[in-house]
């Protein structure tokens, strides 16, 4: 990799405009999955042009489904359910934890030998909670040591995987999707319990695709999400909203410097990706959602934010999953908060591109923030005011970067991170864009 990249972001004016944010990642690595699962020529809009969608379509492109930019949407030529061919080479998902879990749940359907591998990031991150219920319903991992659960592996796929119904038990959605796209190659059910619920645009685009996808409430919350294996399915139009944990960036900006107005048109409104949006609210903060609407079996609305004084608020651990990315900002907007911000139940936050629940702490303590970590949870002291000044260490995680640049724009001394190339991974153009709303970044 090239030299690191820093960026330092300084005291910004009132921020104002109107913008689109990039297509939302998650929908965007299931469009090109399920497309390539389908069978016919299937057209993305919208389709996040970052590295770790490019690494999928890169990943498909090598087991045997052409992936193809035309007139400014990405074409996929699917090759039905267990039509993808043997890959020549090893499978490398870069950043992308998504990814490279979603594709061991696809490449298990398949009577193949696969390699995954990805970066320094990805390597440390955990692959035994996507293995432990793929290796169940009958995908071989082959490893230098017995038990090895990280990158790079090794592994077997099989045309005769058997279903199962496996519980949870760690809220992830790319958990549930690695075992539902697992289930459209078994024979039979396969079905996820989850207790929490998590983003569901699995469940939602194999709907629209015409996949047969059972979706079950019961009265203690518990959801069940089940495929009807041995699948079929043609080509869709997709498009894809603006992603929600992208928006969240200048959402928090707008909130934090005063006299700022930004809309924000074409946004992912999930109900299972909203909470940064509610705890924002709750602190105080002005967003008002302009023009709700259907688009291609999601939600998506505009979004208007205007600055507001803020006040520390309890995040219940409930609602982790409905925000799991956004912590990091949430943590930056809760420093210029008066009063203490507790977010409660973030284990997950430690496994993520970096140990983020450490991250955010070291962040806020090299800005002047006073901020700890009790058991999974995170306490930032708001005081309205940031010092800043300090130069944050990003540790390849681009929602660190991200977050923290956000954070200069707001402190009384500019705040320097060690590297930006990670911004790519996610929000391509995100200097760009922030500073057309009037971001002092150099
Ligand atoms: C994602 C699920 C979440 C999230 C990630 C995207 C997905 O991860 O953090 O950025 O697209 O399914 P977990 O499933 O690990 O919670």
């Amino acid at each position: 990799m090239p030299m690191h990249k820093p960026l330092t972001a300084s005291r910004s004016a009132r921020l104002s405009g109107r913008l689109h944010v990039p297509g939302d990642k998650s929908i965007s690595h299931r469009a090109l999955i399920l497309s390539a699962l389908a069978t016919g020529r299937s057209r993305i809009e919208g389709l996040l042009e970052a590295d770790d969608i490019m690494a999928t379509a890169k990943a498909l492109a090598a087991l045997g489904a052409e992936v193809a930019r035309s007139n400014g949407a990405f074409e996929v030529s699917g090759q039905g359910v267990g039509g993808l061919r043997v890959p020549g080479q090893p499978l490398d998902f870069g950043n992308s934890g998504t990814g490279s879990r979603l594709m061991l749940g696809v490449v298990a359907g398949h009577d193949m030998k696969a390699e995954f591998t990805g970066d320094e990031s990805l390597r440390r991150r955990p692959m035994g909670r996507v293995l432990a219920p793929l290796t169940a319903m009958g995908l071989r991992v082959e490893s230098k040591e017995e038990g090895e659960t990280t990158l790079p592996l090794t592994v077997c796929g099989t045309h005769d995987l058997i279903p199962i119904v496996y519980e949870l038990p760690v809220p992830s959605a790319q958990v549930k999707s690695a075992i539902l796209l697992a289930g459209l190659h078994a024979p039979g059910r396969t079905s996820v319990v989850e207790k929490m619920a998590t983003r569901d645009h699995t469940e939602l685009m194999l709907a629209h695709f015409g996949a047969e996808v059972l979706v079950e409430g019961r009265d203690d919350g518990t959801r069940v999400v089940t495929v009807c294996g041995d699948a079929e399915f043609g080509r869709a139009s997709l498009s894809v909203p603006g992603d929600p944990s992208s928006a969240a960036f200048a959402i928090a900006a707008a909130a934090i410097r005063p006299g700022s107005d930004v809309i924000i048109e074409g946004v992912l409104m999930n109900p299972t990706r909203t909470g940064f949006s509610e705890t924002l609210r709750e602190m105080g903060g002005r967003i008002e959602l302009l023009d709700l609407r259907g688009e291609g079996g999601e939600q998506v609305g505009d979004l208007r934010i205007q600055s507001a004084s803020l006040k520390g608020v309890r995040v219940p651990p409930e609602r982790a999953p409905s925000m799991i990315d956004e912590y990091p900002i949430l943590a930056v907007v809760a420093a210029f908060a008066e009063g203490e911000t507790r977010m409660e139940g973030l284990s997950e936050l430690k496994i993520k591109e970096s140990d983020r629940l450490r991250a955010i702490a070291a962040g806020l303590a090299a800005c002047g923030v006073v901020a700890r970590i009790e058991g999974d949870d995170l306490i930032v002291e708001g005081r309205g005011e940031v010092k800043g000044g300090g130069l944050v260490e990003t540790y390849m995680d681009h929602r660190i970067a991200m977050a923290f640049l956000i954070l200069g724009l707001g402190a009384s001394a500019p705040v320097t991170v060690d590297d930006t190339r990670m911004i790519a991974t996610s929000f391509p153009g995100f200097a760009e864009l922030m500073t057309k709303l009037g971001a002092n970044f150099t």
